[in-house]
């Protein structure tokens, strides 16, 4: 374990540490005694401090070091802003930036391409510059999906890598632990059965919060018949179970994925230490669901939710009984979800195979490539031109359709229609902002094969098709290899490295810009007590993170916090009127617009608070919407509960997120009510005191928990997490 072998082909300094990570795991062997999962191996390997780590499963906050970060060019823009505002001078950890985000599909890769770097210019100027600035590999418009880049060229068995994206988990396709920032004796899939339908059925049994705080992991003979891609199209959509992660463990279709992809070395590497790169014989899990695939047939999941989730044999009848328009209007694969070789291959041996029947797509067909690599090897070996016979778009290397980005021309807004998908999420309105689309997801294969039939009822394991000649034909069950014969093809150079000598390199951002603001970084704590603190607002019922820092037209500005901060809490429901976006500002007695009225109170200099119900910032895990409330002079945001990582967002941004120990005390309170925050008390497992003093009668105290340990409590201090981190390294 001594070898030293670099991370990936592109970055000289990085080595993989199976050395330490074996170490370390040594250490919290002898601490725990018990057989590990997977999972824990991967976690445990990377505890910065495995001897004074406590370890005490769903209650100790684990301080790990990562392998590795990746940011998409949507959330890179604030992380990145807000790491110039730490002064530090490089990344500490290796970090890549992908552009795949933020490119409208409409006419195809080309003219799609031309128009993003238009419209987008400030922004991936910004981040080629700032990325050059500070040492970070940077993944230009048109080079592909993060997650496919992540798979093809950086995630190694074992890692840990933490991602700015949901489904960051795909690389558990190669073994790695990717977060984001979300035995059967069954031997063969066959026929129409692809991988994503284990997790479409997965999605179905566990539904969409069931993996909610788990690391979900697969096992059992079923695994070896997988391809890496196979696998982490799985591990992809456990994002869509809730779970934190998926993992597989190492196998042999991992160690060949590694060897085409130029990281031989690693996959030998692995293989030496491939006892870590599994779980322990005995481990136990919270829960097993066997699987057999032996008989899983295709699902199809939907609509507007990822769990209802139907077999293709029943799928039919659901539509009829549901009254989902039969009709397919659209079939689209791609995304991050499934663009691997082996899925445009088994698509495009379906499209072939109704070519030499001589039918077409009668449904709309768009095809978006995970990588250039992708596109640039089914361009070399004929999928490409195939999926052109038959009628497709081919799309740019990136998200498009699926994050909305899709200048979709076919139907008006609000007409009712169907759509299915090979993507991941089919929320209402994900994919082309139209309430009334019916989105479906399910396997590439049934995507294409639907988009023949140009209809939802079509079930290719039981149905004819009519041919050219006017014969009745059935579609063969697809085939192709998982991986090409002899070597990808790279396409086009679409990477930046960061340049040796980074000194003279400027960061871009126009002093103008309504898109991108440098920040600042927040002013630490004063040290002292806040007193007769007006409440912004006390939101009654459900206040979601879009609640807080709602998302559609507002994401263009989340480059700049001053600009985007005029949604702050537009959507939440003031208990005193209940109206969104209208609380009254208690020192004018004027009703005005949330964001007014903090503005107000910070020009002022006064700070406030928000009083919350339950669950208060669930949803998306958006950071806006722990930064706008900071940023607007914010204290603390006070509520009956928190969702976790909301709660942990608040910290970070050095507000105080606290809650009512006795719940009913959120009645207590009304919304004129001034608070003092005795914050001089915050310590780790003590309340902390509020004294209310309404506008008339007599103050009371009331105690309020939170869940700040020592190292949180220094965030608070020094005004945020980064500001901490920031002092510390300029020690
Ligand atoms: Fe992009 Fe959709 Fe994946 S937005 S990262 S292709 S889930």
């Amino acid at each position: 374990l001594d070898k030293k072998v670099r991370q990936n082909n592109w970055e000289e300094g990085n080595f993989i540490n199976y050395k330490k990570m074996s170490e370390n795991l040594n250490i919290v062997r002898s601490r725990l005694n018990r057989p590990l999962t997977y999972g824990e191996k991967i976690l445990y390997s990377h505890l910065d401090d495995p001897e004074g780590q406590d370890i005490e499963r769903g209650v100790s906050y684990l301080k790990l070091r990562p392998d590795r970060v990746a940011c998409q060019d949507a959330t890179a823009q604030m992380a990145i802003l807000q790491f110039m505002s730490a002064g530090l001078d490089q990344v500490q950890n290796p970090v890549t930036v992908h552009a795949d985000h933020l490119i409208a599909g409409r006419d195809g890769s080309e003219k799609d391409l031309a128009r993003a770097n238009e419209v987008n210019k400030e922004v991936y100027d910004f981040l080629a510059s700032a990325c050059a600035k500070y040492n970070i590999g940077f993944w230009g418009p048109g080079s592909g999906i993060i997650h496919q880049i992540i798979l093809e060229n950086y995630a190694f068995p074992g890692g840990l890598l933490i991602g700015t994206d949901s489904h960051t988990p795909n690389a558990g396709g190669l073994g790695m632990c990717a977060i984001g920032v979300g035995g059967a004796d069954a031997v063969d899939l066959n026929g129409w059965t692809a991988p994503k339908d284990i997790i479409l059925k997965l999605a179905g049994i566990l539904t969409v919060k069931g993996g909610t705080g788990s690391i979900v992991e697969y096992f059992g003979p079923g695994v070896d018949t997988l391809s890496a891609t196979g696998m982490a199209t799985i591990c992809n959509m456990g994002a869509e179970i809730g779970a934190t992660t998926s993992l597989f463990p190492f196998n042999d279709s991992m160690y060949k994925y590694l060897a085409i992809t130029k990281r031989q070395e690693i996959a030998d590497f692995a293989r030496v230490y491939a006892h870590g790169l599994r779980a322990d014989e005995g481990a136990e899990y919270d829960q097993v669901i066997e699987i057999n695939l032996d008989e899983l047939e295709p699902h199809i999941n939907g609509p507007f939710t990822p769990d209802l989730a139907t077999p293709i044999s029943k799928f039919a009848e659901a539509v009829k009984a549901n009254g989902w328009p039969e009709e397919l209007k659209v079939g689209l694969i791609g995304s991050c979800t499934n663009s691997s070789y082996e899925d445009m291959n088994r698509g495009a041996a379906i499209a072939r195979d109704a070519l030499n029947h001589g039918l077409k797509a009668k449904a709309i067909f768009t095809v978006t490539p995970g990588s250039e690599q992708i596109r640039a090897t089914i361009e070399r070996d004929g999928q490409l031109k195939t999926f052109e016979e038959f009628g497709g778009i081919v799309l740019a290397n990136a998200c498009g359709p699926c994050i909305g980005q899709w200048d979709r021309q076919d139907i008006k807004k609000g007409e009712v229609n169907s759509i299915i998908s090979s993507y991941n999420r089919n929320f209402t309105g994900r994919n082309d902002g139209n309430p009334a689309t019916h989105a479906f997801v399910a396997s590439p294969d049934i995507v294409v094969a639907m988009t023949v039939a140009g209809k939802l009822t079509f079930n290719p394991l039981k149905d004819k098709l009519v041919g050219a000649d006017g014969k009745e034909f059935m579609l063969s069950p697809p085939q192709g290899d998982a991986l090409p014969a002899g070597s990808y093809d790279p396409g086009r150079d679409t990477y930046q490295a960061p340049p040796k000598d980074r000194s003279s390199v400027t960061v871009q951002v126009s002093p103008t810009s309504d898109r991108l603001q440098i920040l600042k970084p927040f002013a630490p704590w004063d040290g002292k007590d806040a007193i007769d603190c007006p409440i912004l607002i006390k939101a009654q019922g459900k206040t979601t993170t879009d609640h807080i820092s709602m998302a559609g037209p507002w994401l263009k500005y989340r480059g700049h916090l001053d600009n985007i901060s005029n949604n702050m809490l537009i959507g939440a429901i003031n208990a005193a009127n209940g109206e969104a976006n209208k609380v009254k500002n208690q020192l004018t007695g004027a009703w005005d617009a949330v964001p007014a009225v903090a503005r107000d109170y910070k020009a002022k200099g006064i700070k406030w608070v928000v009083i919350g119900d339950w669950n208060y910032g669930e949803g998306s895990s958006r950071e806006h919407a722990a930064l706008e409330p900071r940023h607007l002079g914010g204290l603390a945001i006070i509520t009956r509960s928190f969702a976790r990582i909301h709660e942990t967002n608040l910290k970070k941004q050095g507000m105080l997120p606290l809650t009512f120990i006795d719940p009913a005390d959120y009645d207590r309170i009304q919304p004129d009510d001034k608070v003092d925050i005795l914050c001089t008390e915050l310590a780790p497992g003590k309340p902390i005191t509020m004294r209310v003093k309404p506008q008339n009668g007599a103050p009371y105290e009331i105690k309020l928990a939170h869940t700040f340990n020592e190292g949180q409590i220094e965030w608070f201090k020094n005004g945020s997490a980064l500001n901490t981190m920031a002092k510390k390294a300029q020690k």
